[in-house]
Protein backbone atom coordinates (compact mmCIF):
# COMPACT_ATOMS: atom_id res chain seq x y z
CA UNK A 1 0.00 0.00 0.00
CA UNK A 2 3.05 2.23 0.08
CA UNK A 3 1.57 3.76 -3.77
CA UNK A 4 -0.75 5.12 -1.56
CA UNK A 5 2.30 7.53 0.70
CA UNK A 6 3.31 10.53 -1.54
CA UNK A 7 6.93 10.70 -0.35
CA UNK A 8 9.50 13.24 -0.14
CA UNK A 9 13.11 13.69 0.02
CA UNK A 10 13.29 17.14 0.15
CA UNK A 11 11.70 19.12 3.16
CA UNK A 12 7.98 20.77 2.18
CA UNK A 13 7.51 23.91 2.35
CA UNK A 14 3.68 25.04 3.67
CA UNK A 15 2.81 28.25 2.35
CA UNK A 16 0.04 28.67 4.95
CA UNK A 17 1.26 31.42 7.13
CA UNK A 18 -0.88 30.62 10.13
CA UNK A 19 -0.33 27.48 10.58
CA UNK A 20 3.53 28.10 10.39
CA UNK A 21 3.36 30.84 12.85
CA UNK A 22 3.08 28.63 16.18
CA UNK A 23 6.40 28.09 17.89
CA UNK A 24 6.56 24.91 19.57
CA UNK A 25 9.05 26.05 22.06
CA UNK A 26 7.33 28.76 23.24
CA UNK A 27 5.34 26.10 25.40
CA UNK A 28 6.05 25.90 28.89
CA UNK A 29 6.83 22.48 30.13
CA UNK A 30 5.10 20.74 33.08
CA UNK A 31 6.73 20.97 36.35
CA UNK A 32 5.76 17.53 38.43
CA UNK A 33 4.52 19.93 41.40
CA UNK A 34 1.90 20.91 38.46
CA UNK A 35 -0.03 17.62 39.27
CA UNK A 36 -2.97 17.37 40.58
CA UNK A 37 -3.41 15.82 43.97
CA UNK A 38 -5.94 12.81 42.27
CA UNK A 39 -3.03 11.87 39.90
CA UNK A 40 -0.46 11.86 41.94
CA UNK A 41 -2.79 9.49 43.97
CA UNK A 42 -3.79 6.99 41.05
CA UNK A 43 0.38 6.63 40.12
CA UNK A 44 0.74 4.85 43.58
CA UNK A 45 -1.82 2.27 42.57
CA UNK A 46 1.57 0.05 41.13
CA UNK A 47 3.21 -0.88 44.56
CA UNK A 48 0.40 -4.06 44.44
CA UNK A 49 2.91 -5.32 42.06
CA UNK A 50 5.76 -7.85 43.80
CA UNK A 51 8.02 -5.02 42.79
CA UNK A 52 7.28 -1.28 41.49
CA UNK A 53 7.34 0.51 38.73
CA UNK A 54 9.52 3.44 38.12
CA UNK A 55 6.93 6.38 37.89
CA UNK A 56 3.52 4.84 36.96
CA UNK A 57 1.21 2.11 37.37
CA UNK A 58 2.78 -0.70 34.65
CA UNK A 59 0.97 -3.62 34.21
CA UNK A 60 2.82 -5.98 32.62
CA UNK A 61 0.66 -9.15 30.72
CA UNK A 62 -2.00 -7.93 32.87
CA UNK A 63 -5.05 -9.61 34.35
CA UNK A 64 -7.23 -6.33 34.61
CA UNK A 65 -10.36 -6.71 35.62
CA UNK A 66 -13.06 -3.86 35.78
CA UNK A 67 -15.49 -4.00 38.05
CA UNK A 68 -18.39 -2.06 39.88
CA UNK A 69 -18.28 -3.90 42.83
CA UNK A 70 -18.31 -1.59 46.06
CA UNK A 71 -15.38 0.47 46.02
CA UNK A 72 -14.15 0.38 49.65
CA UNK A 73 -14.41 -3.20 50.84
CA UNK A 74 -12.61 -5.47 48.17
CA UNK A 75 -9.16 -6.78 49.12
CA UNK A 76 -7.45 -4.99 46.00
CA UNK A 77 -8.79 -1.74 47.12
CA UNK A 78 -7.45 -2.10 50.88
CA UNK A 79 -3.93 -2.91 49.17
CA UNK A 80 -4.24 0.39 47.04
CA UNK A 81 -4.87 2.63 49.94
CA UNK A 82 -1.99 0.87 51.35
CA UNK A 83 0.20 1.63 48.74
CA UNK A 84 -1.02 4.52 48.71
CA UNK A 85 0.25 5.30 52.16
CA UNK A 86 3.28 3.91 51.88
CA UNK A 87 4.84 6.56 48.65
CA UNK A 88 5.04 10.12 48.91
CA UNK A 89 4.19 12.48 45.98
CA UNK A 90 7.75 12.47 45.24
CA UNK A 91 8.22 9.44 44.22
CA UNK A 92 5.08 9.04 42.63
CA UNK A 93 5.90 11.54 39.87
CA UNK A 94 7.36 10.52 36.59
CA UNK A 95 10.78 12.36 37.22
CA UNK A 96 11.78 9.95 39.79
CA UNK A 97 11.60 7.73 36.77
CA UNK A 98 15.07 8.69 35.58
CA UNK A 99 16.31 6.62 38.72
CA UNK A 100 16.94 3.01 37.08
CA UNK A 101 16.99 1.20 40.04
CA UNK A 102 13.38 2.14 40.53
CA UNK A 103 12.56 0.40 37.15
CA UNK A 104 10.35 -2.86 36.98
CA UNK A 105 11.96 -6.02 36.91
CA UNK A 106 9.82 -8.53 37.27
CA UNK A 107 8.69 -10.55 34.83
CA UNK A 108 5.29 -12.01 36.85
CA UNK A 109 2.13 -10.26 35.92
CA UNK A 110 0.34 -7.93 37.72
CA UNK A 111 -3.24 -8.35 38.87
CA UNK A 112 -5.46 -5.51 40.07
CA UNK A 113 -9.29 -4.75 40.19
CA UNK A 114 -10.12 -1.21 38.65
CA UNK A 115 -12.91 -0.34 41.78
CA UNK A 116 -15.35 2.55 41.07
CA UNK A 117 -12.85 4.97 43.35
CA UNK A 118 -9.83 3.96 41.53
CA UNK A 119 -11.99 4.81 38.24
CA UNK A 120 -13.16 7.92 39.51
CA UNK A 121 -9.68 9.24 40.47
CA UNK A 122 -8.39 7.78 36.85
CA UNK A 123 -11.36 9.65 34.74
CA UNK A 124 -13.02 12.75 34.66
CA UNK A 125 -17.00 13.46 32.87
CA UNK A 126 -17.16 17.05 31.02
CA UNK A 127 -20.18 16.76 28.81
CA UNK A 128 -21.33 13.15 28.78
CA UNK A 129 -17.81 11.55 28.36
CA UNK A 130 -14.84 10.78 30.21
CA UNK A 131 -11.77 12.08 30.07
CA UNK A 132 -8.27 11.25 31.12
CA UNK A 133 -7.85 13.01 34.82
CA UNK A 134 -4.19 12.96 34.40
CA UNK A 135 -3.26 15.54 31.95
CA UNK A 136 -4.51 19.16 31.65
CA UNK A 137 -3.46 19.98 28.50
CA UNK A 138 -5.07 16.51 26.40
CA UNK A 139 -8.59 17.17 26.10
CA UNK A 140 -10.01 14.09 24.07
CA UNK A 141 -12.39 11.17 25.65
CA UNK A 142 -10.31 8.19 26.86
CA UNK A 143 -13.57 6.10 26.93
CA UNK A 144 -15.41 3.36 24.94
CA UNK A 145 -16.90 5.09 22.36
CA UNK A 146 -12.99 7.33 21.43
CA UNK A 147 -11.41 3.82 21.80
CA UNK A 148 -13.64 1.99 19.41
CA UNK A 149 -13.38 4.94 17.08
CA UNK A 150 -9.37 5.00 17.28
CA UNK A 151 -9.95 0.93 16.68
CA UNK A 152 -11.55 1.73 13.15
CA UNK A 153 -9.59 4.66 12.14
CA UNK A 154 -6.27 2.50 12.80
CA UNK A 155 -7.36 -1.00 10.90
CA UNK A 156 -8.17 2.29 7.38
CA UNK A 157 -4.72 3.69 8.07
CA UNK A 158 -4.00 0.11 7.65
CA UNK A 159 -5.80 -0.81 4.37
CA UNK A 160 -3.81 2.54 2.71
CA UNK A 161 -0.89 2.99 4.68
CA UNK A 162 -0.02 -0.91 5.92
CA UNK A 163 0.54 -1.85 9.52
CA UNK A 164 4.54 -1.03 9.45
CA UNK A 165 6.70 1.77 8.07
CA UNK A 166 8.73 -0.03 5.39
CA UNK A 167 12.68 -0.55 7.58
CA UNK A 168 10.34 -2.07 10.77
CA UNK A 169 10.53 -5.31 10.09
CA UNK A 170 13.80 -5.27 9.60
CA UNK A 171 14.97 -3.13 13.09
CA UNK A 172 12.75 -6.10 14.56
CA UNK A 173 14.27 -9.01 13.32
CA UNK A 174 15.42 -11.41 16.18
CA UNK A 175 19.56 -10.92 15.40
CA UNK A 176 20.18 -13.35 18.00
CA UNK A 177 22.03 -11.00 19.85
CA UNK A 178 19.97 -8.00 21.70
CA UNK A 179 16.24 -8.78 22.78
CA UNK A 180 14.34 -5.60 20.46
CA UNK A 181 12.24 -3.39 22.14
CA UNK A 182 9.60 -1.20 20.97
CA UNK A 183 7.70 1.53 22.80
CA UNK A 184 4.47 3.14 21.77
CA UNK A 185 3.75 6.69 22.87
CA UNK A 186 0.29 7.49 23.54
CA UNK A 187 -0.63 3.76 22.50
CA UNK A 188 -4.60 4.80 22.96
CA UNK A 189 -6.68 1.42 22.58
CA UNK A 190 -3.27 0.03 22.02
CA UNK A 191 -4.32 -1.80 18.99
CA UNK A 192 -1.18 -0.78 17.17
CA UNK A 193 1.26 -1.90 20.28
CA UNK A 194 -0.50 -5.05 20.30
CA UNK A 195 -0.13 -6.04 16.45
CA UNK A 196 3.53 -5.85 17.30
CA UNK A 197 3.73 -8.14 20.08
CA UNK A 198 1.69 -10.78 18.46
CA UNK A 199 3.35 -10.20 15.33
CA UNK A 200 7.12 -10.48 17.00
CA UNK A 201 6.54 -12.34 19.76
CA UNK A 202 10.74 -11.75 20.44
CA UNK A 203 10.35 -8.27 21.16
CA UNK A 204 9.38 -6.44 24.35
CA UNK A 205 6.46 -4.34 23.93
CA UNK A 206 5.83 -1.52 25.81
CA UNK A 207 2.70 0.90 25.55
CA UNK A 208 2.63 4.43 27.33
CA UNK A 209 -0.60 6.54 27.51
CA UNK A 210 -2.20 8.96 30.15
CA UNK A 211 -5.22 5.75 30.86
CA UNK A 212 -4.02 2.37 31.26
CA UNK A 213 -4.10 -0.18 27.98
CA UNK A 214 -7.71 -1.50 28.54
CA UNK A 215 -7.61 -4.73 26.76
CA UNK A 216 -7.61 -7.88 28.55
CA UNK A 217 -6.05 -9.65 25.82
CA UNK A 218 -2.80 -8.36 25.83
CA UNK A 219 0.30 -10.46 24.88
CA UNK A 220 2.22 -11.85 27.53
CA UNK A 221 5.43 -9.40 25.80
CA UNK A 222 3.27 -6.05 26.13
CA UNK A 223 3.53 -3.86 28.79
CA UNK A 224 1.26 -1.11 29.71
CA UNK A 225 2.30 2.18 31.61
CA UNK A 226 0.59 5.05 32.93
CA UNK A 227 2.57 8.00 32.01
CA UNK A 228 2.86 11.37 31.01
CA UNK A 229 5.46 12.03 27.97
CA UNK A 230 5.42 15.86 28.74
CA UNK A 231 7.28 14.56 31.87
CA UNK A 232 9.95 13.38 29.79
CA UNK A 233 11.39 10.17 28.52
CA UNK A 234 14.67 9.86 30.42
CA UNK A 235 13.61 7.10 32.03
CA UNK A 236 13.51 5.12 28.76
CA UNK A 237 16.92 6.47 27.23
CA UNK A 238 19.15 3.54 25.50
CA UNK A 239 16.05 1.11 25.24
CA UNK A 240 14.55 0.54 22.29
CA UNK A 241 15.00 -0.21 18.98
CA UNK A 242 11.83 1.41 17.64
CA UNK A 243 9.64 4.25 18.65
CA UNK A 244 6.29 5.03 17.70
CA UNK A 245 3.89 7.97 18.04
CA UNK A 246 0.57 8.36 16.10
CA UNK A 247 -1.63 11.23 16.55
CA UNK A 248 -0.80 12.56 19.96
CA UNK A 249 0.35 16.05 19.29
CA UNK A 250 -3.26 17.62 20.78
CA UNK A 251 -1.39 16.44 24.11
CA UNK A 252 2.24 17.30 23.47
CA UNK A 253 3.29 20.57 24.99
CA UNK A 254 6.80 20.55 23.14
CA UNK A 255 7.06 17.65 20.29
CA UNK A 256 10.48 19.16 19.12
CA UNK A 257 11.74 18.42 22.44
CA UNK A 258 10.59 14.82 22.38
CA UNK A 259 11.71 14.39 19.66
CA UNK A 260 15.37 15.23 20.70
CA UNK A 261 14.18 12.38 23.51
CA UNK A 262 13.41 9.97 21.06
CA UNK A 263 16.71 10.42 19.87
CA UNK A 264 18.48 9.16 23.04
CA UNK A 265 15.40 6.56 23.95
CA UNK A 266 16.65 4.85 20.65
CA UNK A 267 19.55 2.17 20.55
CA UNK A 268 22.18 2.76 17.26
CA UNK A 269 20.13 1.88 14.29
CA UNK A 270 16.94 2.03 15.70
CA UNK A 271 13.71 3.14 13.99
CA UNK A 272 11.41 6.79 15.12
CA UNK A 273 8.25 6.59 13.06
CA UNK A 274 5.86 9.63 13.50
CA UNK A 275 2.37 10.34 11.96
CA UNK A 276 0.28 13.57 13.25
CA UNK A 277 -2.54 15.29 11.65
CA UNK A 278 -2.37 18.57 11.33
CA UNK A 279 -5.66 20.21 12.64
CA UNK A 280 -6.99 21.50 9.15
CA UNK A 281 -8.95 20.25 6.35
CA UNK A 282 -7.86 20.31 2.86
CA UNK A 283 -10.06 21.36 -0.22
CA UNK A 284 -10.15 20.09 -3.59
CA UNK A 285 -6.45 21.10 -4.07
CA UNK A 286 -5.28 19.77 -1.21
CA UNK A 287 -4.34 23.10 0.79
CA UNK A 288 -5.35 23.74 4.12
CA UNK A 289 -8.43 25.51 4.85
CA UNK A 290 -8.27 27.82 7.91
CA UNK A 291 -10.48 30.26 9.58
CA UNK A 292 -9.72 33.04 11.02
CA UNK A 293 -11.25 33.45 14.67
CA UNK A 294 -15.17 34.27 14.67
CA UNK A 295 -15.72 32.76 11.61
CA UNK A 296 -19.05 30.51 10.76
CA UNK A 297 -19.05 29.28 7.47
CA UNK A 298 -18.60 26.46 5.36
CA UNK A 299 -17.12 23.99 4.58
CA UNK A 300 -18.01 23.34 8.67
CA UNK A 301 -15.58 20.27 9.09
CA UNK A 302 -13.11 22.43 8.09
CA UNK A 303 -14.52 25.11 10.76
CA UNK A 304 -15.00 22.63 13.06
CA UNK A 305 -11.36 21.63 12.85
CA UNK A 306 -9.93 25.45 13.18
CA UNK A 307 -11.65 25.23 16.58
CA UNK A 308 -10.47 22.34 17.37
CA UNK A 309 -7.13 23.70 16.91
CA UNK A 310 -7.04 26.35 18.46
CA UNK A 311 -8.61 25.20 21.51
CA UNK A 312 -5.71 22.35 21.54
CA UNK A 313 -3.25 25.10 21.27
CA UNK A 314 -5.23 27.07 23.99
CA UNK A 315 -4.77 24.30 26.32
CA UNK A 316 -0.68 23.86 25.48
CA UNK A 317 -1.22 21.30 23.34
CA UNK A 318 1.34 21.28 19.71
CA UNK A 319 -1.08 21.17 17.38
CA UNK A 320 0.96 21.89 14.76
CA UNK A 321 3.93 19.40 15.00
CA UNK A 322 2.88 17.84 12.11
CA UNK A 323 3.77 20.91 9.89
CA UNK A 324 7.46 20.24 11.38
CA UNK A 325 8.12 17.07 12.10
CA UNK A 326 10.13 16.40 9.11
CA UNK A 327 12.23 19.35 9.82
CA UNK A 328 12.90 18.39 14.06
CA UNK A 329 14.08 14.81 12.29
CA UNK A 330 15.94 15.80 9.58
CA UNK A 331 17.76 18.87 11.54
CA UNK A 332 18.77 16.17 14.47
CA UNK A 333 22.00 14.93 13.99
CA UNK A 334 20.98 11.19 15.90
CA UNK A 335 19.04 10.37 12.30
CA UNK A 336 19.55 9.55 8.82
CA UNK A 337 17.38 7.93 6.29
CA UNK A 338 14.79 10.37 6.54
CA UNK A 339 11.42 9.55 4.73
CA UNK A 340 8.69 12.24 5.01
CA UNK A 341 4.81 10.54 3.50
CA UNK A 342 2.17 12.49 3.18
CA UNK A 343 -1.39 11.19 2.44
CA UNK A 344 -4.41 12.90 1.92
CA UNK A 345 -7.80 11.52 2.65
CA UNK A 346 -10.93 11.93 1.32
CA UNK A 347 -13.39 12.39 3.91
CA UNK A 348 -16.89 11.65 2.76
CA UNK A 349 -17.09 9.59 -0.40
CA UNK A 350 -17.19 12.39 -3.01
CA UNK A 351 -15.02 10.61 -5.81
CA UNK A 352 -17.17 9.57 -8.85
CA UNK A 353 -16.66 6.48 -10.85
CA UNK A 354 -16.97 2.70 -10.61
CA UNK A 355 -13.15 1.87 -11.65
CA UNK A 356 -11.54 -0.23 -8.58
CA UNK A 357 -9.52 2.82 -7.37
CA UNK A 358 -12.47 4.96 -7.09
CA UNK A 359 -14.27 2.77 -5.23
CA UNK A 360 -11.76 1.34 -2.97
CA UNK A 361 -11.20 5.33 -2.09
CA UNK A 362 -14.82 5.78 -1.69
CA UNK A 363 -15.01 2.83 1.06
CA UNK A 364 -11.68 4.44 2.62
CA UNK A 365 -13.99 7.77 2.82
CA UNK A 366 -16.94 6.29 4.03
CA UNK A 367 -14.57 5.12 6.87
CA UNK A 368 -13.39 8.37 7.32
CA UNK A 369 -16.69 10.07 7.57
CA UNK A 370 -17.78 7.79 10.15
CA UNK A 371 -14.52 8.60 11.54
CA UNK A 372 -14.89 12.50 11.40
CA UNK A 373 -18.64 12.24 12.85
CA UNK A 374 -17.39 10.44 15.84
CA UNK A 375 -14.55 12.95 16.06
CA UNK A 376 -17.23 15.48 16.43
CA UNK A 377 -18.61 14.36 18.98
CA UNK A 378 -15.28 13.31 20.99
CA UNK A 379 -14.40 16.92 20.32
CA UNK A 380 -17.02 18.62 22.22
CA UNK A 381 -15.46 18.49 25.67
CA UNK A 382 -12.44 20.12 23.77
CA UNK A 383 -14.37 22.63 22.38
CA UNK A 384 -16.72 24.10 25.23
CA UNK A 385 -14.20 23.91 27.42
CA UNK A 386 -12.44 26.62 25.32
CA UNK A 387 -15.07 28.82 25.83
CA UNK A 388 -17.07 28.33 22.86
CA UNK A 389 -21.28 27.81 23.52
CA UNK A 390 -23.34 24.76 23.64
CA UNK A 391 -25.19 26.13 21.04
CA UNK A 392 -22.19 27.07 18.82
CA UNK A 393 -20.50 24.02 18.88
CA UNK A 394 -23.82 21.98 18.24
CA UNK A 395 -24.89 24.53 14.97
CA UNK A 396 -21.53 23.90 13.62
CA UNK A 397 -21.60 20.28 14.51
CA UNK A 398 -24.79 19.50 13.05
CA UNK A 399 -23.86 21.18 10.10
CA UNK A 400 -20.55 19.45 10.01
CA UNK A 401 -22.30 15.73 9.74
CA UNK A 402 -25.08 17.18 7.05
CA UNK A 403 -22.04 18.30 5.14
CA UNK A 404 -20.55 14.78 5.34
CA UNK A 405 -23.26 13.23 5.01
CA UNK A 406 -24.16 14.65 1.47
CA UNK A 407 -20.66 14.42 0.07
CA UNK A 408 -20.59 17.23 -2.20
CA UNK A 409 -17.77 19.26 -1.57
CA UNK A 410 -13.86 17.54 -2.01
CA UNK A 411 -12.89 17.88 1.33
CA UNK A 412 -9.31 15.72 2.74
CA UNK A 413 -7.47 15.11 5.68
CA UNK A 414 -4.19 15.29 5.45
CA UNK A 415 -2.01 12.85 7.10
CA UNK A 416 1.90 13.08 7.74
CA UNK A 417 4.49 10.77 8.45
CA UNK A 418 7.87 10.92 8.97
CA UNK A 419 10.85 7.38 9.90
CA UNK A 420 14.28 7.31 10.35
CA UNK A 421 17.13 5.71 11.60
CA UNK A 422 18.96 6.64 14.73
CA UNK A 423 22.60 6.22 13.21
CA UNK A 424 25.18 3.57 14.12
C1 LIG B 1 -5.88 10.42 19.24
S1 LIG B 1 -5.28 9.20 20.35
C2 LIG B 1 -4.23 8.21 19.29
C3 LIG B 1 -3.99 6.86 19.88
C4 LIG B 1 -3.14 5.92 19.04
N1 LIG B 1 -1.78 6.40 18.92
C5 LIG B 1 -3.75 5.73 17.68
O1 LIG B 1 -3.17 6.19 16.68
O2 LIG B 1 -4.82 5.13 17.61
C6 LIG B 1 -4.07 10.10 21.31
C7 LIG B 1 -3.59 9.29 22.49
O3 LIG B 1 -2.41 9.90 23.01
C8 LIG B 1 -2.50 9.94 24.42
N2 LIG B 1 -1.72 11.08 24.89
C9 LIG B 1 -1.89 12.37 24.53
N3 LIG B 1 -1.02 13.13 25.19
C10 LIG B 1 -0.29 12.33 25.99
C11 LIG B 1 0.75 12.55 26.92
N4 LIG B 1 1.18 13.79 27.17
N5 LIG B 1 1.26 11.49 27.56
C12 LIG B 1 0.80 10.24 27.32
N6 LIG B 1 -0.18 9.97 26.45
C13 LIG B 1 -0.73 11.00 25.79
C14 LIG B 1 -3.99 10.10 24.70
O4 LIG B 1 -4.32 9.70 26.01
C15 LIG B 1 -4.60 9.23 23.63
O5 LIG B 1 -4.77 7.90 24.06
Amino acid sequence: MDEYWQQHSERLEYSDGTIMSADANSNPRVSNTGLPQVLLSFLTVYPLRDMPSHNMMSLDNQVYTLSDDADSDSDSDCATRMSLDSFSEATATSRTSVDLSMRSQSPAPSVFSMTNSLRAQAYKEEHGRNLNNYSDVYHLPADEEELERLDRQYEMFCKVAGKYSPPLPEVLADDGFEAKAVLDLGCGSGCWITDVARDFPHCSAVAVDLVPMQSIHMPPNCRSEIDDINLGLEHFYGDFNVVHAQLISAGIRDYHSMIDQISHVLRPGGLIDITEFPFYICGPDKKPIIFPAGAFEPPWVALWTSYAMSAIKGRGGDADAALHIHRWISTNPAFEDVVLRDLWLPISPFLEGNDPETIFWNEIAVTMRDDMKAFLKSGRPLLLGNGLSEEFVSAMEHKACQELDEAKIPLYGHVINVYARKKQ
